[in-house]
């Protein structure tokens, strides 16, 4: 089956990437839970935040999907960073690049304020490197996380869209949330494929994308 474009299915990715052929997605921008048991201050919590068993499963599809050459650009958990790496590994990603998000607050405090978020970008087998390469430190903007507990700014996510692949793509995520990627896809001019679990989060992603 090729993959449809320009649609957000309701779902377990697992499940649903795996009914996708091999080498059928361009680029790969995700956002999966970050294994931290967040919740918010008004409650809201990250479906499979604290249960690591999708990972490497979830990234063996992701690799399986993805076309030779082809790059994904994963955000993680830094606390949790050695699990991330095993997964991207053994799925056979090769580690390219990292990028960190600055914000201009902290998002939460202990030892250190933390105003950062960051992502690696990972490739299968040989990439192309892009003809004008991105710095690995951008700015970041608060969403206000009104449409998801953590919603990501547009901007940064378009950029890297436009860096990694090209117009017309096929661009997935797999942990799609509200939809920002596809959002920033679609403002790019790439076909996109979201994947979510939640119902909830899954109808906010199609009344965005779609209205
Ligand atoms: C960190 S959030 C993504 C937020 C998104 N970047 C945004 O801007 O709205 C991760 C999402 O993955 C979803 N999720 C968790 N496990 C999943 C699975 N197995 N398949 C699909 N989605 C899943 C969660 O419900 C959550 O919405």
């Amino acid at each position: 089956m090729v993959p449809a474009r320009n649609t957000i299915l309701w779902g377990d990715c697992i499940t649903l990437m795996q009914r996708l052929p091999g080498g059928s997605v361009d680029f790969i921008l995700t956002d999966p839970p970050y294994l931290v048991r967040y919740r918010d201050r008004s409650g809201r919590t990250v479906a499979n935040d604290a249960d690591a068993s999708w990972l490497k499963p979830a990234f063996t599809e992701m690799y399986r999907v993805l076309k030779p050459g082809g790059l994904t650009v994963s955000f993680y958990g830094w606390n949790e960073a050695d699990k991330f790496i095993a997964a991207w590994r053994a799925a056979g990603f090769r580690i390219v690049g990292h990028i960190v998000f600055c914000k201009d607050y902290p998002s939460s405090r202990r030892f250190l304020r933390h105003h950062h978020e960051q992502a690696y970008l990972l490739a299968k087998g040989r990439a192309p490197s892009p003809s004008r390469p991105l710095t690995d430190v951008m700015s970041w903007d608060y969403t206000g996380n009104r449409l998801h507990p953590t919603q990501k700014p547009l901007a940064p996510l378009e950029r890297l869209i436009q860096t990694f692949s090209q117009p017309g793509d096929l661009v997935l995520d797999p942990f799609c949330g509200s939809g920002s990627t596809l959002v920033a896809a679609e403002r790019a001019g790439r076909s996109f494929l979201g994947m979510e679990l939640e119902a909830r989060h899954h109808a906010t992603a199609c009344l965005r994308v779609y209205s």
